[in-house]
């Protein structure tokens, strides 16, 4: 728990960091409005940099959380398969168990982090920022689903639904990325 908390508090104050780099930098340029949205034909070049990047990470997050699908459908049967490295796929399968909410957690505060800077960056909402808002409020409340089967592993329906709206978060992602 302690380690988790450290955790939080640690991307925390990443954000907090970036957030404030980037508004410095932004502040630093306004006196160059004009010019600067002649040079990246409008927004805020530093926002959309670092808000590119911690989308990318959240990505990493998501897909990173995901693995402890196909880790605990097939695990064993690949344990059962590469006996060599079997020691290997247990750790593994053991690390995605034990991270699971801490990676799950920070895939939700870069996403947010991200949709702030992105909205910063342009000041301007349209289908592909609809789009994205979705699916960020999607995973909070995949996120608190998580948190109550955390509580209680042998409910069903919140794993479903956990599962669902995490199959609908993906999905509305990628259409979000490809946009
Ligand atoms: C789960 C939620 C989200 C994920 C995983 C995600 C991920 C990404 C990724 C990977 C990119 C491509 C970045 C690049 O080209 O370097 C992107 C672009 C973008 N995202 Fe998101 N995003 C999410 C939510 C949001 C939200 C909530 C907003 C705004 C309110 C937003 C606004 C944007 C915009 C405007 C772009 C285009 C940037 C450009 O013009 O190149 N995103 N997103
Ligand atoms: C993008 C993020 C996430 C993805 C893609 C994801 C995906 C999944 C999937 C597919 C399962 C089902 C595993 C199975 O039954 O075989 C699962 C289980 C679970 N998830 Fe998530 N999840 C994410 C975030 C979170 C978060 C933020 C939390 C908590 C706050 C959480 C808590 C849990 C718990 C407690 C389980 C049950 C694990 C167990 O049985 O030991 N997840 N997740």
């Amino acid at each position: 728990m302690k380690r988790l908390f450290l955790l939080v508090m640690f991307i925390f104050s990443l954000g907090i960091f970036v957030s404030a780099n980037t508004t410095a930098a932004w502040a630093a340029d306004s006196g160059n409005y004009e010019k600067h949205d002649q040079r990246e034909g409008g927004g805020h070049r530093e926002e959309k940099e670092a808000g590119g990047l911690i989308g990318w990470a959240a990505v990493a997050g998501m897909t990173a959380a995901f693995s402890i699908f196909p880790l605990r459908r097939a695990g064993k049967a690949l344990a059962t398969s590469f006996p060599k490295q079997k020691n290997g796929i247990k750790r593994l399968m053991r690390f995605t168990t034990k991270w699971h909410i801490p990676i799950g957690v920070s895939a939700f505060i870069f996403a947010s982090i991200h949709g702030l800077l992105m909205y910063l960056s342009k000041e301007e909402l349209r289908i592909r920022e609809y789009i994205g808002i979705s699916s960020v409020v999607l995973l909070a409340v995949a996120t608190i689903f998580g948190f109550a089967l955390s509580k209680n592993k042998t409910k069903q329906k919140l794993r479903q639904a956990h599962k669902a709206l995490l199959l609908l978060t993906g999905i509305l992602a990628i259409v979000h990325i490809v946009l």
